[in-house]
């Protein structure tokens, strides 16, 4: 079977991983070293967030050279390195690329290639991804147009200059051992030439536009000539639509953000996975089961709120969240996602169950904040430097200041701290990535009481989650467990994977 219907994959936001170099960015020597650890907690790949050169505007989403590595991070030499040896490791290298937009600093903005961008008289009614209009003037008087921050123009897919660059790109990071590409914001490059107002009821101009498949087609034929998976960051509400891109000579995969944006409830959960699964069916592409990632709520924060749920438009700071129960929760989320038949994705720090911290208002990098007006706390709050060591900032990450401050009460969250404890989520992780590879094959839903999930997978294998308010019978041998038994029963909040 192809190693990516079913791999776990640890997201690395480089910026927040290691520091190698003590100056208190995270950088590729920090990584390289930390390779032995991701190998020891069995996961398959690492997907890396941009490294490029870029010009910060929104961490590293705003690229200025596909073909280089951003000097605080390292060099391209040492990212080829760190390629093949993750790969000695058994880790395979997904690399982000971000077709939508580039940086205001790419050389074709900066050299006034306007044809290669969106250029008008005026702007039109359309909202950018992180508020406020997307349209800025220019010293001409003409406008352009930019889903996100007024430093990523978006570019034009109808040049032909565009498409080729994208391709040539995919091939250059295939051709330094990239196993895999992470396709950013994938529904949104295409617009309605036209750039018509959005009108309520009318075809949207420029998300899901028809055009897109024709595009990753021609990605797969690329991906396909190295062996390479394509996989989709696809925000589509309708299963139906998300599956289309999905089809056998398109993507191979897309992260499952309905299953992460899902409340802590069976019935909402159960649902969740069956139009998971029965969208993927026809096209027979694998699902994947995503709890988190460096664009939302940390998962032990967001389950300990009184809405479990995630949702840009409903973040707030402040909210409070009852931390011992989100971390419960979040470990029986886990031993779930890693149950269901797909690949399964790790964001760093997630396996240390770090929860979300608000960075001081000072000290906010993420332009969510600012162009929301301040409504919108940002993300910050989940790309944290990560806490290796020690008893303080900056936990064994590298030099200080961190980039992002750290909070004075992280000990208890390092990696050493957790590693050989019994009850760590370090613990917990390591043993379910490991022990996943026991399961296989489709998966049938068995009887259980209202608010317990209980699958069986064909390779054999149970598990049970119990969000239901009393304890409930586990149906057979605990493998694993993520909280210890009450009385021979499965706690609530609680999962089991029974033999
Ligand atoms: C999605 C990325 O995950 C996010 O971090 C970024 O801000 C936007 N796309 C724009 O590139």
């Amino acid at each position: 079977m192809s190693w990516w219907r079913d791999a776990a994959i640890y997201q690395i936001y480089p910026r927040s991983f290691a520091d190698g170099n003590g100056d208190g960015l995270g950088d590729l020597a920090g990584v390289r070293a930390r390779l032995p650890y991701l190998a020891a907690l069995g996961v398959d790949a690492l997907w890396f967030n941009p490294w490029y050169p870029s010009s910060g505007a929104d961490g590293g989403y705003d690229v200025i050279d596909y073909r280089e590595i951003d000097p605080v991070y390292g060099s391209l030499a040492e990212a080829e390195k760190l390629i093949a040896e993750a790969r000695e490791l058994g880790l395979r290298t997904i690399v982000d690329i971000v077709p939508n937009h580039v940086s205001h600093l790419h050389p074709w903005f900066v050299a006034g290639r306007r044809e290669l961008f969106w250029f008008r008289d005026r702007p039109n009614n359309w909202v950018s991804e992180f508020g406020g209009s997307p349209w800025t003037q220019v010293a001409d008087g003409s406008w352009y147009l930019h889903l996100f921050t007024a430093e990523q123009p978006d570019l034009n897919w109808d040049h032909p200059l565009v498409r080729a660059e994208h391709e040539d790109v995919l091939r250059f990071w295939f051709d330094r051992g990239a196993a895999g590409v992470r396709i950013d914001s994938a529904v949104l490059p295409v617009k309605d030439p036209a750039l018509p107002d959005l009108v309520d009821g009318e075809p949207h101009p420029y998300v899901d536009r028809d055009e897109l498949h024709d595009i990753y087609r021609s990605w797969r034929q690329i991906a396909d000539s190295y062996g390479g998976v394509l996989i989709g960051e696809l925000w589509l509400p309708d299963a139906s639509r998300f599956a289309r891109y999905l089809r056998p000579d398109e993507l191979h995969t897309a992260f499952n953000f309905d299953f992460l944006a899902c409340p802590w409830d069976a019935a909402r959960l159960r649902t969740s996975i069956d139009t998971t699964l029965a969208a993927h069916a026809p096209v027979d592409a694998p699902a994947t089961w995503v709890l988190s990632n460096h664009d939302v709520t940390r998962v032990v924060t967001r389950y300990g709120r009184e809405d479990t749920s995630f949702s840009f438009a409903a973040k707030r700071a402040g909210t409070f969240s009852d931390l011992a129960l989100g971390t419960r929760r979040a470990r029986a989320a886990a031993l779930l996602a890693m149950a269901l038949p797909g690949a399964v994705y790790v964001y760093q720090g997630e396996e240390l169950g770090l929860p979300e911290y608000e960075v001081p208002a000072d000290a906010i990098r993420d332009p969510m904040h600012a162009r929301s007006g301040g409504v919108d706390p940002g993300r910050d709050g989940c790309r944290i430097p990560l806490p290796w060591s020690g008893d303080e900032p900056p936990y064994g990450f590298g030099g200080t200041p961190t980039w992002l401050p750290q909070p004075s009460d992280w000990s208890s969250f390092t990696v050493d701290a957790q590693d050989g404890d019994p009850e760590s989520m370090l613990t917990l992780y390591r043993a379910a990535l490991r022990l996943r590879r026991r399961f296989s094959g489709g998966l049938r839903w068995l009887d259980t009481p209202d608010g317990v999930l209980g699958f069986a997978r064909e390779s054999g294998g149970t598990c049970v989650v119990n969000l239901s308010s009393a304890p409930v019978e586990v149906p057979g041998e605990v493998v694993l467990a993520s909280a210890p038994l009450v009385d021979g029963r499965l706690a609530v909040d609680a999962a089991a994977w029974v033999a």
